[in-house]
């Protein structure tokens, strides 16, 4: 493309929610919003395409040479002209995008995406920010011991933000129950304190690793409970309580690491959203395993992360 144009692909559903965020669009595409200039942080983006190539090509042969010319592994993405995009998929080398174990490390080689966005006209990235196809990202689930299906959201977060807790370390989990997050970090091999209203999964409840405390999350008072390797927050409630709440922790000066999730009610809250991306040293996502919510991370320097290290 002659002028610098970043692409940023939003889960579906929430197309509107990244192009308010993104502010000037140049066009969209199906969930593949494009805007000018350099990537820059975009929290509803679960993949952004760095230096798309416009590409006029004028057959599926000559589409897979100019890909291959590039590098070996392209991922579609395929809003129409999906006969299309299967051939093209076809003609190219294939790309094994099993499910990711976790604690695995994420594939390292270099994923591109491509969109047919008409016969003839191919926009292709060979430079993307996911590790995973089209941002998705996969686990090889364990459908018989959490309680729900929030465990894959932590271990999302926790496979981006590569580390995790480990053996020693002490979690404290707020709005635990039923526990999926709590099973997560037990599993990891830390101490968990849950902190919820309502009980845990007897299964949960009954882990060596895991004490719940019933009482509300914004009670706790940090000198209380003492220096924490990891706080993990998945309560339902507005932004700016959960804004209060980890102000309250930070200042306290006794967490290293923040895995939160920011909830919306209605329409989302994109001053709020901002307000959270911009706290220095963190990091704000939609997850691919997030609803209408996102994901605050905020984690020691890597030298101090302590736990199992990068994944
Ligand atoms: C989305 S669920 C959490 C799911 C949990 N992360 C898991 O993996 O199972 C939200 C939880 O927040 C709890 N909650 C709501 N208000 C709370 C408060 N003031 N203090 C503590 N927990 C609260 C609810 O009881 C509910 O269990």
């Amino acid at each position: 493309m002659s002028t610098q144009v970043t692409g940023y692909l939003a889960a579906p559903g929430f197309e509107a929610d990244l192009a308010a965020e993104l502010g000037e669009v140049i066009a969209q595409h199906g969930r593949l919003v494009l805007a000018p200039g350099p990537a820059r942080p975009a929290a509803w983006a679960i993949n952004v395409w760095h230096e798309p190539l416009d590409l006029a090509v004028p057959s599926i042969g000559a589409a897979a040479r100019a890909l291959r010319a590039i590098q070996r592994n392209w991922w579609p993405y395929a809003f129409q002209l999906h006969r299309r995009t299967g051939l093209l998929a076809e003609a190219l080398p294939k790309v094994s995008a099993k499910p990711l174990t976790f604690g695995d490390p994420v594939p390292t080689a270099p994923l591109g995406s491509f969109v047919w966005l008409e016969t003839g006209r191919l926009l292709a990235a060979a430079h993307c920010s996911s590790p995973f196809p089209n941002g998705e990202a996969a686990f090889v689930e364990d459908r018989v011991v959490p309680p729900n299906r929030a465990y894959l959201k932590l271990w999302e977060a926790l496979t981006l933000a590569g580390c995790r807790p480990g053996p020693g370390q002490r979690c404290l989990d707020l709005g635990a129950s039923p526990g999926g997050w709590s099973w997560v970090l037990a599993s990891a091999g830390a101490e968990v304190i849950a902190v919820d209203k309502a009980p845990l999964a007897p299964s949960i409840a009954a882990l060596d690793r895991v004490s719940w405390h019933q009482g509300s999350a914004f009670a706790l008072e940090p000198a209380e409970i003492g220096p924490v390797d990891w706080l993990c927050c998945d309560v339902i409630c507005y932004p700016e309580r959960l804004w209060r709440l980890i102000e309250r922790w930070r200042g306290s000066g006794l967490v290293r690491n923040f895995v939160c999730t920011l909830k919306f009610q209605g329409e989302t809250d994109h001053e709020w959203a901002a307000r959270f991306a911009a706290l220095p040293g963190s990091r704000l996502c939609h997850l691919w395993h997030n609803k209408h919510e996102l994901t605050w991370i905020s984690l020691a320097s890597p030298a101090d992360s302590g736990g199992n290290g990068s994944l």
